[in-house]
């Protein structure tokens, strides 16, 4: 597959070069130099002046900035940069985006502040007076009161309108950071660096913000599309093995959904994968990003073809639920899902066997489970009775026809949920 070359973007699409950078080359070496020490301490120098500035609210610019070994992804008022050497970029493409702001915020986790300090140096170099808010990590932390306590620091930070809030870290930062931003002020601009796999290929690609309350997840939030979104797959190294592999579920989920090529690559290249490769991991996230972007620019309020993106989802959310969220990530449950869904699409005749099979291979050799142990029948019932995506009541599945293909909106029969169920949940049939 190809690579890419864009100096000062446009509104066109990715481009695509044919030369791809070998592993041991100066950029590869770059990528993994910028791991162990934060940042290269000199800001890299890129080619060619800005065009006629483009202005959007609030008096930003969208045209940006990044090196030549990096993807554009364009993506409605937004654009995905994907490339091992984006997280480089990230102090010159905010600056060129916003080129009047005086100071900027960048927002992490007590475990990406590496990163997110290595960002603040970059937005230093570009004469930015910026300020770094470290959280504790969890999916705890993304609530109204800790937006509350952002909104207070923003604020003793004379933080204006203009002053961008770049969100470092997985998909809590990004949602909890994308809804201040969105927030705040009215709104101020959000730039993403997503860290994890989910947050490159899922959270921090679409528009959607939140926080969590006591009576469920995401049920305050905003759509509101990011000035930009960085997508470093050179980050992925320091991830923690559990949640590389749960990231992997939503990847195999793209290629059941819309890549069958994604879905042979994987299968393919699945030792690379394991070792984290940093090239095939960059073809990943760039292919999975796409197809995000594409299926959520076409239906950016989820009232149609967005709903494939639920693939798996529809019982994984409610395996999660029943599990209170601690056992089983979510990546994790949509493999369950996908698992359930697909021998529901088969029960169907919607899909042979064989659709099944494959995607149960290729889930075990990422090393994600597809079973899962003794979980309350009730609390199942009710979480997925529950579901956000319901209408009148009943969920509505998202079933595969073939690898890459699926269909969504559909109804199925309770009995046969309950069958479904029945072959991923082990132990007792309470
Ligand atoms: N907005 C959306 O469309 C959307 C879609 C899917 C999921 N989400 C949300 O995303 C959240 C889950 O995101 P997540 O799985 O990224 O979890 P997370 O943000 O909690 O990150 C997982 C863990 O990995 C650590 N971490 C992150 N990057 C790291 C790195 N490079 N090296 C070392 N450690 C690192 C974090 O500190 C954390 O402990 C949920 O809140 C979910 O609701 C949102
Ligand atoms: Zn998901």
């Amino acid at each position: 597959m190809n690579v890419v070359r864009t100096a000062w973007a446009t509104s066109a699409p990715y481009f695509d070069i044919s030369a791809r950078q070998p592993s041991g080359s100066p950029a590869m070496q770059r990528s993994t130099s910028a791991i162990s020490s934060g940042f290269p301490a000199t800001p890299r120098v890129y080619p060619s002046a800005p065009p006629a500035a483009e202005f959007g609210p609030g008096g930003i610019r969208r045209s940006l900035c990044y090196p030549a070994t990096v993807r554009e992804i364009p993506l409605l008022s937004s654009r995905l940069l994907v490339g091992r050497d984006v997280l480089h970029a990230v102090g010159s493409a905010v600056r060129a985006a916003a080129p009047k702001a005086v100071r900027a915020v960048v927002l992490t986790d007590e475990n990406c502040l590496r990163y997110a300090r290595g960002v603040a140096r970059g937005l230093r170099a570009e004469g930015l007076a910026t300020v770094v808010e470290s959280l504790p990590p969890g999916e705890s932390r993304k609530t109204l009161a800790t937006a509350a306590k952002l909104y207070d620091r923003l604020a003793r930070a004379r933080t204006d309108r203009l002053t961008p809030l770049v969100c470092v870290g997985g998909g809590v930062i990004t949602d909890l950071g994308g809804f201040v931003a969105a927030t705040f002020m009215r709104g101020i601009p959000a730039f993403l660096v997503p860290t994890t796999l989910l947050g490159q290929v899922d959270a921090a690609i679409g528009g959607k913000t939140g926080v969590n309350l006591v009576h469920g997840k995401n049920l305050v939030g905003t759509f509101t599309q990011p000035g930009a979104v960085f997508i470093d797959p050179a980050v992925l190294r320091t991830l923690p093995a559990r949640e590389y592999v749960a990231g992997l579920g939503e990847v195999v989920k793209y290629g059941m959904i819309r890549d069958a090529e994604l879905f042979g690559f994987l299968e393919t290249e699945i030792d690379a994968i394991r070792r984290r490769d940093p090239e095939v991991l960059e073809e990943i996230v760039f292919r999975c990003a796409k197809i995000k972007a594409q299926v959520v620019g076409a239906d950016e309020r989820e009232s149609g073809e967005r709903a494939i993106l639920n693939y798996g989802h529809t019982i994984g959310h409610a395996l999660e639920a029943a599990g209170q969220y601690r056992k089983l990530h979510h990546g994790e449950a949509v493999s369950v899902g996908m698992e359930a869904e697909a021998f529901i699409g088969m029960e169907m005749g919607l899909a042979p066997i064989e659709v099944l099979a494959a995607q149960n291979r290729l889930l075990r050799l990422c090393g994600l489970p597809t079973r899962v142990g003794r979980l309350p029948r009730a609390r199942i019932a009710a979480a997925l009775k529950l579901d956000k995506k319901n209408e009148s009541g009943r969920p509505r599945f998202v079933l595969p026809e073939a690898v890459g293909k699926v269909r969504y909106g559909v109804e199925v029969s309770d009995d046969l949920v309950a069958a479904a169920l029945r072959t991923v949940i082990l132990g007792p049939k309470s």
